[in-house]
């Protein structure tokens, strides 16, 4: 098996990560909803596939073949489109998706991307529980990662080995590729350095853990230290 699939592959990290295993030689299957909607996705090595993070059947068809799967969606890009259509199981829905069409197809390796909002601050309260650290009107989008998080857990002893990459800070678009990060545990980086990660970085992280697993079942924060200026 060989190739990765990429979920969310018109989206931020979806297409830094398909850029950066590229870059290395893998062949790519970029998954979107609808297709037509990214004619600049397809290149040399990557083929545009329909399909929905959220139903296994499609994850399997995806999937199969694959040395593993990078899960980079997210049904809500901003505070500016509000919360309407936001589903609160979508992370729950996914996590099952994703877990039974990977076993499905015999494919064994799942890398998530997380969000930094349910890592703990430094009095022990998840950031999303600090109103002067994350935008109270943003929660109900971070609950609903966090149930996906649970999901995971719950289902840890399955076939599927996965892990999930939660950025610590800031995540740049943009940013430059260092081709540096820093794995951390359940807490926000405490000191005086400000953690901060590209979407570049991400992707090399992600790319890194398909090719190299080094964490297992588990939930990693994932960061770089924004360089002091001058
Ligand atoms: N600091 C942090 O912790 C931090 C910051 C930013 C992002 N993140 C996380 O990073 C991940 C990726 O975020 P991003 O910024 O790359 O998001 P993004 O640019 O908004 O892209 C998300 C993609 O998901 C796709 N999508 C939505 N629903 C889907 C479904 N049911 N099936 C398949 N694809 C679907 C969308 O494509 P279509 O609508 O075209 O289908 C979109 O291209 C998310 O988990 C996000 O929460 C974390």
């Amino acid at each position: 098996m060989s190739g990765i699939v990429v979920f969310g592959a018109g989206g931020r990290a979806g297409r830094a990560v398909t850029a950066e295993a590229r870059a290395r030689g893998h062949a790519v299957t970029a998954v979107v909803r609808d297709p037509a909607r990214y004619p600049d996705l397809g290149a040399e090595g990557v083929t545009v596939a329909r399909g929905d993070v959220t139903e296994p059947g499609s994850v399997a068809r995806t999937v199969a073949g694959h040395a593993g799967a990078v899960h980079a969606v997210s049904p809500f890009s901003g505070s500016e489109q509000g919360f309407e259509t936001l589903d609160p199981g979508f992370f729950v829905a996914a996590a099952d998706a994703l877990l039974d069409g990977l076993a499905t197809a015999g494919v064994g390796r799942l890398v998530a991307v997380g969000l930094g909002a349910n890592l703990l601050g430094a009095d022990g309260r998840p950031v999303m529980d600090d109103p002067l650290a994350f935008p109270p009107e943003i929660r109900p989008f971070a609950r609903a990662h966090t149930a996906g998080l649970h999901r995971l857990r719950e289902r840890g002893d399955g076939p599927v080995d996965w892990v999930m990459l939660t950025p610590a800070g800031h995540l740049e678009h943009g940013g430059a590729r260092t081709g540096r990060y820093r794995f951390g545990g359940e807490r926000l980086p405490g000191g005086d350095r400000e953690p901060w990660l590209s979407y570049a970085d991400l992707a090399v992280a992600s790319v890194d853990e398909i090719e190299k697993p080094t964490r297992h079942r588990t939930r990693v924060s994932v960061f770089n230290y924004r360089e002091a200026k001058g």
